[in-house]
């Protein structure tokens, strides 16, 4: 096998309560994640060299080491591959510095294809520590389920068994606004800092995951409301009040269960069947024909 095609599909985050700020600036976090199948493709091939060479039809992304996808392949090969090369192809179709985690989608997809077409045999365990050396999202998508729970920084990741079948549609909209992760923490910072703000804006107790997770086993869907929740949305607003909007335009659409996902820019609504999630993606285009309007589901 010299070549090898992989999805690498995005993600969402129903559910982000951000904890505390660590020593290394990093902040800990209780998420849930959900793969949807919004998605990219990643084209693996092996090399007669050493080289890792990417080649990526958005030419706004870095072909080098800053490319998430090469970061990764470097750090396999440097661990476990010495002299071995490859060239990654990405077809990109994810949304960038939208919180749907492309880069780091693609990322795990290199570390899961090339442990194949270079025959490491690593284990899942052994891929999430270089995964989570890669990014903080990496982990999830290592694990190759619909949905899990992650704490730590993002990488200690439990895939949710009970909602294997689960399947959830969404109407996503997203912003012509790049939102910058770094900064977004750097400003819920600010914010914890401040003893004016309603705390409960910015984090949740531990019980909040337990809850949505609950809600997601029931069938029924009228719980999850409450139980959508996203930290980071405060600050996302405080520091690009422009993305207030997004909200706006999914509320007077009509769409539920409205939630930002990781740092943004994104916003979804969970809908109760395609035929709806469409419906409302009209009306969305009507609202704003600038901003990117998807249909996806759980995958
Ligand atoms: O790990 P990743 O590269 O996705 O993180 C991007 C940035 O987001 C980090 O440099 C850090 O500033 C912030 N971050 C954080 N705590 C996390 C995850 C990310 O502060 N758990």
């Amino acid at each position: 096998m010299k070549t090898l095609t992989l999805n690498s599909f995005a993600k969402l985050n129903l559910y982000l309560s951000v904890r505390n700020k660590l020593s290394d600036g990093y902040h800990s976090l209780q998420t849930v994640f959900e793969r949807i199948n919004v998605c990219d493709k990643v084209v693996l091939r092996v090399r007669r060299d050493d080289k890792i060479v990417c080649l990526c039809d958005d030419p706004g992304l870095p072909a080098d080491s800053r490319n998430l996808a090469v970061k990764a392949a470097l750090l396999l090969s440097r661990r476990y591959a010495v002299g071995k090369g490859a060239t990654i192809r990405l077809i990109k179709r994810i949304p960038q510095g939208a919180g749907m985690a492309g880069g780091s989608s693609n990322a795990a997809a290199v570390l899961i294809g090339l442990n194949r077409l270079w025959r490491l045999g690593l284990s899942k365990a052994e891929l999430c520590s270089i995964a989570s050396r890669v990014g903080s999202d990496v982990a999830f998508f290592i694990h190759e389920c619909r949905f899990a729970l992650a704490e730590g920084k993002g990488e200690k990741v439990r895939p949710v068994r009970e909602l294997r079948k689960r399947l959830l549609w969404h109407v996503i909209l997203v912003p012509d606004l790049h939102a910058s992760t770094p900064l977004i923490y750097k400003q819920w910072d600010k914010l914890r800092a401040n003893k004016n703000i309603d705390i409960s804006r910015l984090t949740r107790p531990v019980s909040g995951a337990k809850l949505i997770l609950s809600a997601l086993r029931q069938k029924s869907g009228h719980w999850l409301e409450q139980c959508l929740f996203n930290g980071l949305e405060a600050a996302a607003i405080d520091l690009y009040p422009g993305l207030a909007r997004v909200r706006r335009v999914l509320t007077m659409a009509g769409v539920p269960n409205i939630c930002m996902t990781g740092s943004g820019s994104a916003f979804f609504g969970i809908v109760s069947s395609r035929k709806e999630a469409l419906r409302f993606s009209r009306r969305l285009k009507k609202l704003n024909r600038r901003w990117h309007v998807f249909v996806a589901r759980t995958v």
